[in-house]
């Protein structure tokens, strides 16, 4: 059975914004990211970047990925659909002084101006995956990988026991069912799906490969209580599960459920957060 999901819900009747945008312009994912940093750096460590390569980080947000690729030396681009994360690497990178890092808007369906076969490696970390076209998303990232480069996805996992795939199913158990012909982003996270994309993109299944890897959200002074109301307030698909729930007189039922699956999974000794989140990472040879 295909997973239900409810994480690109549509804008709001009348508005002619793109959803998938909306989605993500609603809410600030830096607030969440804050909690992904230390995983973000060592998946990237993870990755044996060197100075002269150039790296696309597809969905980056505000650089959980792409500014430790940057300070790793290699030429990277950031791109993503959500012009205040876009704006927000940014100022990270000017902060940081990392001249050759560059974020920029973009819809990972369809990457029109960027030229074929520029990168050594795209990368994409819980970004690509949210994007409405999958066989386009796969097309794009093979397309503008060159021939010899990688292509590596970091993506949930669809009715995962971990908490990031359980944050999602809560939410979509308070949500109204997506519209017809949605494809669930969490089907990245399938191996069936993963090779049918890539192979449609051209890649042959022996060029890819899919092993399950964790990230960890961590802070040292953040309550895992903390963090869902941050989920709440900031993140986007969890907004709009809870208000979903806030119409039916259910958001207080919502809020508990999250806040007992985030204290169940912390495993900080102290009163902080660090919990694990499972997710498929595939390396593809392009
Ligand atoms: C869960 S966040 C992950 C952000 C970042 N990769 C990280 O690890 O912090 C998902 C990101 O994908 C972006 N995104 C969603 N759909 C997209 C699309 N069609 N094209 C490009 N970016 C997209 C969102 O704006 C958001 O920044």
């Amino acid at each position: 059975m295909q997973p239900r999901q409810i994480e690109t819900n549509p804008a709001p009747a009348g508005s002619v914004m793109n959803p998938n945008k909306a989605l993500w312009e609603k809410g600030d994912f830096t607030e969440i990211a804050a909690f992904m940093r230390q995983s973000g750096e060592a998946l990237v460590e993870s990755l044996g970047v060197t100075a002269p390569l150039r790296v696309l980080d597809l969905g980056c947000g505000d650089g959980t990925t792409a500014v430790p690729l940057a300070r790793l030396g290699a030429e990277v681009v950031g791109i993503d659909i959500a012009r205040n994360l876009v704006e927000a690497g940014n100022k990270r990178a000017a902060a940081g002084g990392l001249r050759r890092l560059k974020f920029q808007e973009g819809d990972a369906c369809n990457l029109e101006g960027v030229a074929g076969h520029s990168f050594d490696m795209t990368v994409s970390v819980f970004g690509a995956m949210f994007a409405p076209k999958p066989f386009d998303v796969a097309r794009e990232m093979v397309r503008v990988t060159k021939p010899g480069g990688r292509v590596v996805m970091g993506n949930w996992i669809p009715n995962d026991p971990t908490f990031v795939s359980q944050v999602l199913k809560i939410s979509s158990a308070f949500t109204p069912p997506p519209p017809e012909g949605f494809i669930s982003p969490m089907t990245w996270g399938v191996e069936s799906h993963i090779l049918e994309r890539f192979g449609r993109a051209g890649v042959p299944k022996e060029n890819i490969s899919m092993v399950q890897d964790t990230y960890y959200f961590a802070s040292p002074d953040k309550s895992p209580t903390q963090m869902i109301e941050a989920f709440e307030t900031f993140y986007g698909p969890t907004m709009n599960a809870l208000e979903a729930a806030r119409k039916d007189g259910k958001a207080e039922e919502f809020h508990n459920q999250l806040v007992e699956l985030a204290n169940s999974q912390n495993k900080s000794k102290d009163a902080g957060t660090f919990i694990p989140a499972t997710f498929m990472r595939v390396t593809v040879s392009v």
